[in-house]
């Protein structure tokens, strides 16, 4: 067999085998085939796509590069999330306590801020305390005594990702639906869960910008994950504004405690409930969504999910009184404000220039290697649709530093538009797919 061949195939349109997919995928893994090889196949899966079967091969080939979550003895059913990332999307930190607490178990591995999404493991460390690389026995302890774990990825989790996705990153290749679905789904099935909720973000803020896309990767993801034999829902979100009024790492701990108290924002109570209730649905603690969504909100009323999200802090060393200490008044000394510059309604509030403007910020990185400060953010006191009389605050920007401000500031502004009429009402949950 020469990688040639095989490349060639795929440029001409045809089907690959799986035999054909391992071997340059595992050639390539093991050092045997070359980068400039694996571009050529990565771009012309990129122009001619995969079939359902050819992304399910490269799924299966990738997931078996290296390790997977080990939680045989342990009682399930396992149901995890995963977002396709947004702005201000704290939703996993409410969600993991809360769908434990209605008997589900929630193996969370979770990534950090890239770009200008953020990401759960640094808003967790922004818990002075709070470590998220556990030990695959640490991790199996939270789950059992906890009902959910919170945890990074090791390098020994999907080696094959980490390989292809540099490469992706150089050559163009990453927007590429079944490259994506592969990517995504080996690390999920990695983490052992018999279901998964995805979670696809659609807009301005998200990979995926338009509805056609968001469906596409949506469709792909469960045809993908059910063949697989896994459970899959993907729900397709709005993520055109941030969600919530808080963006930032300790910021959104705050709205966090909110949500687990019962008083959190609309739209973050509304997505944190829905797939909530999915994860019940597939774990099959639920018979149906609404009997879901009446668990999910019962754990909540009663304080067990707030309870538990005190233990995993706990448990993963996070201080809680000093967490509760900071709350609402943990902020950075640099601090600008955006007020409105006339009269009207907010009709945007750009997703996508304000995780930008949170990079500048301190919330969220350019590169893996820089650093993230936990005190950096916006707090929001308008949403879109609302009603701004001029010079009235619209945001807070707190930045890690004085320089940081004034960038921040000029790209949050320019997300901001007013208009003279209420804008038109939008849905935050856009479509649901199922596998059926
Ligand atoms: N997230 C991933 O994990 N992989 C991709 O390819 C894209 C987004």
């Amino acid at each position: 067999m020469r990688a040639v061949d095989i490349i060639m195939k795929k440029r001409n349109g045809a089907e690959l085998s799986d035999v054909e997919i391992r071997f340059l995928i595992e050639g390539y893994v093991k050092g045997e085939i070359p980068d400039y090889q694996v571009s050529s196949l990565l771009m012309a899966i990129f122009f001619k796509g995969m079939t359902p079967a050819e992304t399910a091969s490269l799924t299966n080939i990738m997931l078996n590069s290296g390790d997977r979550m080990d939680l045989s003895g342990i009682a399930g059913p396992f149901i995890d999330k995963h977002s396709t990332g947004g702005v201000g999307d704290k939703i996993s930190l409410p969600l993991a306590p809360i769908v434990a607490a209605c008997g589900v178990k929630v193996p969370m591995m979770s990534g950090r801020a890239l770009g200008h999404t953020g990401g759960t493991l640094d808003k967790l460390e922004s818990i002075p305390g709070y470590f998220t690389s556990l030990e695959l026995s640490a991790f199996r302890k939270g789950i059992i005594e906890d009902g959910f774990a919170m945890t990074g990825q090791t390098s020994r989790v999907v080696p094959a990702d980490k390989k292809l996705y540099a490469l992706r990153d150089v050559t163009a290749t990453v927007e590429s639906i079944p490259l994506i679905t592969a990517s995504i789904l080996s690390k999920k099935v990695a983490e052992g869960a018999d279901g998964i909720v995805f979670d696809v973000k659609c807009g301005s803020g998200a990979f995926m910008k338009t509805l056609d896309d968001a469906r596409s990767l949506a469709t792909s993801l469960v045809a993908t994950g059910s063949a697989m034999g896994k459970q899959v829902v993907a729900v397709l979100t709005d993520m055109s504004q941030p969600l919530g009024y808080k963006v930032g790492n300790f910021l959104e701990i705050e709205e966090t405690l909110d949500c687990l108290e019962g008083k959190g924002p609309g739209d973050v109570m509304e997505l944190v409930y829905r797939l909530g209730s999915w994860m019940l649905v597939l774990g099959g603690v639920a018979k149906n969504l609404d009997e879901g969504r009446v668990r999910c909100e019962e754990v909540v009323a009663s304080g067990e999910a707030l309870d538990l999200f005190y233990r995993n802090v706990s448990r993963q060393g996070g201080n809680i009184a000093e967490m509760l200490y900071r709350r609402n008044t943990w902020r950075s000394e640099h601090v600008r404000e955006l007020r409105a510059e006339r009269s009207g309604y907010l009709s945007s509030i750009d997703a996508l220039e304000i995780g930008l403007a949170g990079v500048y910020l301190g919330v969220g990185r350019n590169r893996t290697e820089d650093a993230v400060s936990p005190t950096a953010g916006f707090v929001f006191n308008k949403k879109r649709s609302d009603r701004v009389e001029k010079g009235e605050l619209i945001a807070t920007l707190y930045g890690k530093d004085e320089e940081s401000l004034e960038p921040a500031y000029t790209m949050a502004a320019s997300a901001i538009s007013i208009s003279d009429s209420v804008p038109p009402a939008s849905a935050l949950i856009l479509e649901e797919i199922t596998s059926q």
